[in-house]
């Protein structure tokens, strides 16, 4: 991703899509903690400290980037790259459960997610089509504590997901899934 002057702005819209997401009883609990200034260097420094910690993780990334798939090749050249120089990205948005009680109230749940990735999802889709580029990471789950401490965030709030966003370095390629057939069952997970 590279640098824009318009990125802050665009992502202020993005966000405005993104919360207009269902959340169980709707009770919103997404919220949104957009970062566009030095922070980003801390996170940033923070997640590449986490990746030289984790030679597991590193050791994975590399080999990929050798795999004989391409698609599998770019995502972990991407990876790296993230782990590594994620402050390029000049903003990050880091979507957060606030007080989640629905459908559950515990905010490490599978059930929790279900009231925010909607919203992340809505952002992701309303970013693309801005011709802005964003991932969704889950690098917030390594540096939580870091993350906590810069952000002030308060003890009921959950951060959920890390996005940098900007304006593409490269062209967006199409998408590659698993076929249809693969993934879908009619009646029955069997039959
Ligand atoms: C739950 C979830 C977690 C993800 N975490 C990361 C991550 O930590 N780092 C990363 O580079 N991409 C992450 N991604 C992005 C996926 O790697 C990406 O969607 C996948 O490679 C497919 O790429 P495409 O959507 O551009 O086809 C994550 C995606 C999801 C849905």
């Amino acid at each position: 991703m590279v640098p824009g002057a318009r990125t802050s702005r665009d992502a202020g819209q993005d966000h405005r899509g993104g919360y207009k997401a269902p959340s169980g009883t709707n009770l919103q609990p997404g919220r949104f903690v957009v970062i566009t200034g030095s922070g980003r260097e801390a996170i940033a420094a923070a997640v590449r400290n986490n990746w030289d910690s984790n030679e597991g993780l590193r050791t994975m990334v590399e080999q990929g980037q050798t795999a004989a798939d391409k698609t599998q090749r770019l995502m972990l050249r991407g990876a790296k790259r993230l782990f590594t120089q994620l402050d390029l990205a000049p903003v990050f948005i880091i979507p957060c459960l606030y007080q989640v009680a629905s459908p559950t109230n515990d905010p490490n749940s599978l059930l929790a997610g279900s009231s925010i990735y909607e919203a992340v999802q809505n952002l992701l889709l309303a970013t693309r089509a801005l011709g802005l580029g964003a991932v969704l990471t889950t690098f917030q789950a390594g540096i939580e504590p870091e993350l906590r401490e810069l952000l002030a965030l308060p003890d009921d709030t959950k951060p959920a997901a890390l996005i940098p966003l900007g304006f593409p370095a490269a062209n967006f390629g199409p998408t590659t899934r698993r076929p249809v057939e693969e993934v879908l069952h009619w009646e029955r997970w069997a039959g």
